[in-house]
């Protein structure tokens, strides 16, 4: 299996959310976000599920991580709760770590999990001046920026930088690799 961590950060100082939702509105950042993951199990909180649009959930595969397990699935046939971490542990499918903070954390902490492939959007414009309750992804960017690779290549839409990172020292599926790098290329033309 291969794990990807997909976000997209504020530059500088790494913000993702406030409260439940985004402190902007990218259309193209949450299309890049969709397509990439499209047919693929998305990983995330129950705090990022409950913030979703159902109708951009619905009818996709998703695995929900809730501790406590209190959160309302709305799409009984497609999505599960997970309250266990530990048992994403050499899951026999790709995962697609879709957030928040807490579950990037707990991916980027874990050497069982943690992401073979990081999906690294930045967004050099304004966070809306309203947003309150903000949450940053620092202590998982500290791990990238330690233990992964960039690669080369940049692409660069509305405001929004991504970059693919590779974990050190470890295969990495080049197929998955190739995947991601012809969409962000399509994408950039
Ligand atoms: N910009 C982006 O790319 C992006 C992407 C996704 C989300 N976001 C933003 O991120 C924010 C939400 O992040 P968040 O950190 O507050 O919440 P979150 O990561 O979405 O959810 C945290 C969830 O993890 C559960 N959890 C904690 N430890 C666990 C464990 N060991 N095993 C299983 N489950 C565990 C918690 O359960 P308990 O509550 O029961 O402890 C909670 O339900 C929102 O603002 C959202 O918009 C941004």
């Amino acid at each position: 299996m291969t794990i990807v961590s997909i976000w997209c950060r504020h530059k500088g100082d790494n913000v993702i959310g406030a409260g439940l939702g985004l402190p902007w509105c990218i259309p193209s950042d949450t299309r890049r976000f969709r397509n990439l993951t499209e047919g693929q199990i998305k990983v995330m909180g129950g705090r990022t599920y409950s913030g979703m649009p159902q109708k951009v959930l619905m009818g996709k595969k998703v695995i929900v991580l809730d501790n406590s397990g209190k959160t309302e699935i709305f799409d009984k046939e497609n999505h599960a709760i997970c309250t266990d971490i530990e048992q994403l542990t050499d899951y026999p499918q790709d995962l697609y770590i879709s957030g928040g903070a807490t579950v990037y954390a707990l991916f980027f902490k874990n050497p069982q999990i943690m992401p073979d492939i990081v999906v690294d959007c930045v967004y050099g414009g304004e966070i809306s001046p309203e947003a309150k309750d903000l949450v940053d992804v620092n202590t998982s960017v500290a791990v990238l920026e330690e233990k992964y690779q960039p690669l080369p290549q940049h692409f660069e839409l509305d405001g929004v930088t991504t970059r693919i990172w590779l974990k050190k020292g470890d295969f990495v599926e080049q197929s998955v690799v190739k995947k991601i790098l012809n969409y962000l290329e399509e994408e950039s033309k």
